[in-house]
């Protein structure tokens, strides 16, 4: 008898098709993402479920005792209740690699969107607002090459970005991580840097740090203060590393430039939230790792984690606690 598991979030024919070889599957079927309610109730009976980004808690796992693994189709498990997950012994996995270059290229389509006020001239264009007398400072960015990077987290993603950063754009680079990365500094030049004098030095500040007890809250009212009023602030991390009050605060004050932004405190970031009437904000729907192919690759890796976990194989990608 092959297993069962529950695919929770929506995947491709192909991916569909290797998960039925091994495993007795049901899906969710609805539009958008799955009620935690219905999830609850699809999952009492299965091994292995298939989610992104799902909360994963106490509760749950207690209304499902045969799970052996959950599978997130995502490289950030701060929706896992790590602790909980280890007294019901389920596993936890999830897609490192496939989506570095996909997200290090998002934060560069934020860097780039910020530093040149791509949306707001697009619009200026498209609202018929071009007209001859208007090549005028108004409309003046800042430059991305040759300015000063500060990366705030430096695993895989944050290599990613290092390299577009020094190779492509010249950029001086310092860096803040858990460890050095002396390989890095040797590769590549970049300087580690405590947090202090990375936020002071950088033109570009570039938050890319997992969401854990730790960095909740890491970039504060005291770390804004901190920055240039000509700097621009990049989140592609989780919304809950940074304080959103501080940073709308810093943003409303001139204390910085700008920020690109594709996570938020509260996600789907609310209509009301002031930073969406900021011009100097360029907001996406958490969307770093959302191409078609880089998604499809998340998904079947999700896949692979789900099928070993469940057939007794140690599932490649099991999360560090
Ligand atoms: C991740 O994989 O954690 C990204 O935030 C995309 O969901």
């Amino acid at each position: 008898m092959k297993p069962k598991v529950y695919i929770a979030r929506p995947i491709s024919q192909e991916v569909e098709e290797y998960i039925g070889e091994h495993c007795d599957y049901r899906k969710w079927e609805g539009e958008g993402r799955i009620p935690l309610d219905i999830l609850m109730e699809e999952i009492k009976d299965v091994e292995g479920v298939l989610v992104q980004h799902a909360p994963v808690t106490d509760k749950l796992l207690e209304g499902a005792p045969n799970l052996k693994v959950i599978s997130n189709s995502a490289v950030g498990y701060d929706s896992f209740d790590l602790e909980a997950m280890k007294r019901h012994k389920v596993l936890g996995t999830h897609t490192p690699f496939v989506l570095d270059e996909t997200v290090a290229d998002l934060v560069f389509s934020l860097v780039l969107a910020t530093a040149r006020r791509v949306p707001e001239l697009n619009n200026f264009v498209k609202q018929g607002k071009w007209d001859k007398e208007t090549e005028s400072h108004d409309l003046f960015g800042i430059d991305v090459h040759h300015a000063t990077m500060g990366i705030i987290g430096m695993g895989r993603i944050g290599e990613k970005i290092v390299r577009r950063a020094r190779l492509g754009f010249e950029m001086d680079v310092l860096y803040n991580s858990r460890t050095p990365k002396p390989e890095l500094e040797e590769k590549y030049g970049i300087v580690y840097s405590e947090l202090e004098t990375l936020l002071e030095k950088s033109d570009f500040v570039v938050l890319i740090v997992p969401l854990t007890p730790e960095t909740h809250h890491l970039m504060g009212e005291k770390q804004f203060e901190k920055m240039k009023n000509s700097a621009i602030f990049i989140n592609c991390a989780r919304g809950a590393v940074v304080d959103e009050r501080a940073l709308i605060q810093a943003l409303e004050t001139g204390q910085i430039r700008g920020a690109g932004l594709d996570v938020f405190e509260q996600e789907p970031v609310s209509p009301d939230n002031p930073l969406l009437q900021m011009e100097q904000v360029v907001a996406l729907p958490h969307i770093g790792s959302a191409t078609e192919k880089t998604r499809a690759a998340m998904a079947m890796k999700a896949a692979e984690n789900l099928v070993a976990g469940v057939t007794g194989k140690n599932p490649p990608d099991v999360v560090k606690e």
